[in-house]
């Protein structure tokens, strides 16, 4: 289902931003691939670099209930990542890191109708980086010293997002079990603005929601649905 329609683009301003625009009449599963972004957009309003050689592309999904939609999307991420022998690391919710270095991030809009842009951006073969983000962003052909088939990673990558999406739909717990041996953050401790307000603890487990359980230093467990981290002694 995932991918029976591809939609490739040399050139767009945001793969999301189209997604957006067809969704309502474009088929659940519709994914929309550009070679390069003049415009590829980050979280948090941030720009997200984006030139040839890097797998930019968003997939359009009618999931009905979003929980942990984007959960989904890092899983096959690094799962594809590993595929290559890269040691891909998810840092929650969804960035994608190499030791320190960010690989890949993950970008989920909810349209007005429930419609769900999943906009996945992964350094494949990119040789080098800007000097803003040369100490703190990665690529698969940075880490391996060589050059990848595209197009077969792309279409392994659309597999396990179609896995993915399968074990959301029907097993969400076995897609958070997934989640958590994938991530860096199990049982660390973290400090976390979220809400204004700066939180330190001990991550013990996501909710079936796909929200952090923070163990306070009280005792007390708090649920974290959104915030920056750091985890301590990084
Ligand atoms: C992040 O900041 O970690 C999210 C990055 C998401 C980038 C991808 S590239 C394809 C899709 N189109 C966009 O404009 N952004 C996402």
């Amino acid at each position: 289902m995932i991918g029976d329609k591809i939609y490739r683009f040399d050139k767009l301003d945001s793969t999301n931003d189209y997604a957006s625009k067809v969704a309502y009449e474009f088929p659940e599963g519709t994914v929309i691939i550009a070679e390069e972004q003049t415009k590829g957009k980050g979280t948090q309003g941030k720009n997200w670099f984006s030139p040839k050689g890097g797998v930019w592309l968003s997939l359009i999904l009618k999931p009905g209930d979003n929980s942990c939609i984007s959960l989904m999307a890092g899983v096959a991420v690094c799962q594809s990542l590993y595929n290559l022998k890269i040691p891909a690391r998810i840092k929650w919710p969804n960035d994608v890191f190499v030791g320190r270095k960010k690989i890949a991030g993950v970008l989920t809009e909810v349209l007005s109708k429930g419609e769900v842009i999943i906009g996945i951006g992964i350094n494949l073969n990119i040789k080098t980086f800007p000097a803003e983000l040369k100490d703190v962003a990665t690529s698969a052909m940075i880490e391996k010293n060589k050059e990848y088939d595209k197009n077969k990673f792309v279409e392994f990558l659309i597999k396990n997002l179609e896995e993915k999406y399968i074990l959301f739909k029907k097993d969400k717990k076995t897609l958070l079990e997934e989640w958590k041996d994938y991530s860096n953050i199990m049982q660390r401790f973290i400090e976390i603005k979220s809400a204004g307000s700066l939180i330190r603890g001990r991550v013990i487990n996501l909710d079936s929601n796909g929200a952090l359980l923070l163990e306070l230093p009280s005792g007390k467990i708090e649920s974290i649905i959104a915030g920056e981290f750091s985890i301590q002694g990084e």
